[in-house]
């Protein structure tokens, strides 16, 4: 019998061994995920960045079995509730969606009866077996709770900095193509990002540091295209701010008047900056010319009224523009947990009897964060949650002849 058990947990030795699968920063692997619980109570803005301090997010159940394994490993703690990265902007399953920004619970959800209802809060916890089992309610988000943060798995290689099955090594100051040409003789690339969640985790390598900017491996070829130098597709961008002074991309460390923390800007390719290799774990491919970049066109946001949500980052515009307006639209701007959303006016001609509110909240029943019927109003607002209210008041009978906004919205943390 003893002998049957010994082999039982060789070949499950053996069996992680030739896994290797890792999580990194002390999180446990469980149910093949890095979960990790965090017993203070904490309000969700708090949960969410300590989760993103990590370059994870709240955790996310997408199936039945991930759902119960959250409650088995919370379970021996006497919590009985934790919160989840969900967040409703509506009562309808697929109003309610997941940190990462990939799907909503339209998909997958375990919500008890009689939710999702935004009504009780945007927020969304899990309640531990027990009390009702592994079931999800609305709730404040202002309320506290512990919390479960979740990070990508990864596998086991030689690097200090390992996320989601990539190395990154940092290096000090050079010109863009030096770097690039570094990162190659070390069989890697200047890093591409290709979700929140590594951008996040980049920018937390520096969380210590004091410098402003870095380097990335992309060079912007217009405002909404990027060509990365590992010739990796273009899924993803923070691409802020787009000037002619160069193509080569830095990301911002620090939030300022001109850049949000993590957002990305074009700059002249020759300056100096530090910067991130990346290559893939395990296997070193030393071949130095990276495979050809294969562009694929990145989905457009029309300009029209679309009255409704929108998820950061993207443009609005007033209707019919950049025609002159006739009637007014109202916008929700969101974006997932702990974020927040900046708006910056790219061009504003209204008449005077009509308005742009902009409301710091899911409504007009939020605070306004621009004086009503201003003239000459600020060009730059930002929420301090992860939802903006954008209502465009058009009060004038007919046509007065403006052409109305147009502007962009970013996520911001
Ligand atoms: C090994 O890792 C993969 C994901 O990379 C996972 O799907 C699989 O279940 C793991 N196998 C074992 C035995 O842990
Ligand atoms: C969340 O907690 C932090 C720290 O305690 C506090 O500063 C912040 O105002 C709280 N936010 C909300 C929405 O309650
Ligand atoms: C703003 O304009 C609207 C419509 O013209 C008007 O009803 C309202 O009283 C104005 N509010 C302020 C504070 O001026
Ligand atoms: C906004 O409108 C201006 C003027 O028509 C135009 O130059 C600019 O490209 C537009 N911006 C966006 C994001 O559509």
């Amino acid at each position: 019998m003893k002998f049957i058990i010994y082999l039982f947990l060789f070949i499950a030795a053996c069996n992680a061994a030739s896994n290797n699968t890792i999580c990194t920063n002390g999180f446990n692997l469980i149910n093949n995920k890095c979960w990790k619980l965090f017993q203070e109570p904490a309000n969700h803005t708090m949960a969410e960045r300590t989760c993103t301090g990590y370059g994870g997010t709240l955790f996310m159940a997408r199936t039945a079995i991930d759902n119960r394994a959250v409650g088995t490993y919370v379970s021996s703690y006497g919590i009985d509730r934790i919160w989840m990265g969900v967040f409703c902007i509506g009562n309808s399953k697929s109003q309610c969606y997941f940190d990462d920004q990939v799907g909503s619970t339209a998909i997958y959800d375990n919500f008890a009866t009689g939710f999702p209802n935004a009504e009780n809060g945007g927020c969304v916890y899990y309640s531990v077996p027990g009390s009702p089992s592994g079931q999800w309610m609305n709730f404040y988000c202002r309320e506290v709770l512990p919390y479960v943060c979740e990070l990508p798995i990864t596998h086991n290689d030689n690097c200090d900095y390992n996320f989601n099955d990539h190395c990154y090594f940092p290096f000090v100051e050079l010109p863009f193509s030096s770097a690039q040409l570094q990162c190659q003789n070390l069989c890697s690339n200047l890093v591409s990002i290709h979700s929140p969640e590594e951008n996040r985790y980049i920018t937390s390598i520096y969380s210590q540091s004091s410098y402003d900017f870095i380097w990335i491996g992309g060079i912007a070829t217009s405002s909404d295209f990027v060509v990365w130098a590992d010739g990796s597709v273009m899924d993803y961008s923070n691409l802020e701010t787009f000037s002619t002074g160069g193509n080569c991309l830095k990301m911002a460390l620090k939030s300022t008047d001109y850049h949000s923390r993590g957002g990305w800007y074009t700059d002249d390719c020759s300056t100096l900056a530090h910067f991130v290799c990346k290559r893939p774990i395990g296997a070193v491919d030393c071949s130095g010319t990276p495979p050809p970049p294969t562009p694929t066109p990145p989905p457009i946001n029309p300009p029209t009224c679309t009255t409704g949500d929108h998820w950061a980052p993207g443009t609005i515009s007033s209707p019919n523009y950049p025609n002159s307006y006739r009637s007014g639209c109202a916008y929700t701007l969101t974006t997932y947990g702990s974020n927040k959303i900046r708006l910056i006016f790219d061009y504003k001609q209204i008449y005077v009897t009509d308005s742009v509110d902009i409301y710091d909240g899911v409504s007009i029943y939020d605070t306004l964060l621009n004086p009503l019927n201003c003239t000459s109003c600020d060009l730059t607002y930002t929420s301090t949650g992860n939802i903006m209210y954008v209502n465009f008041r058009v009060t004038s009978s007919n046509s007065p002849g403006y052409n109305g906004f147009n502007a962009t919205f970013y996520s911001v943390f």
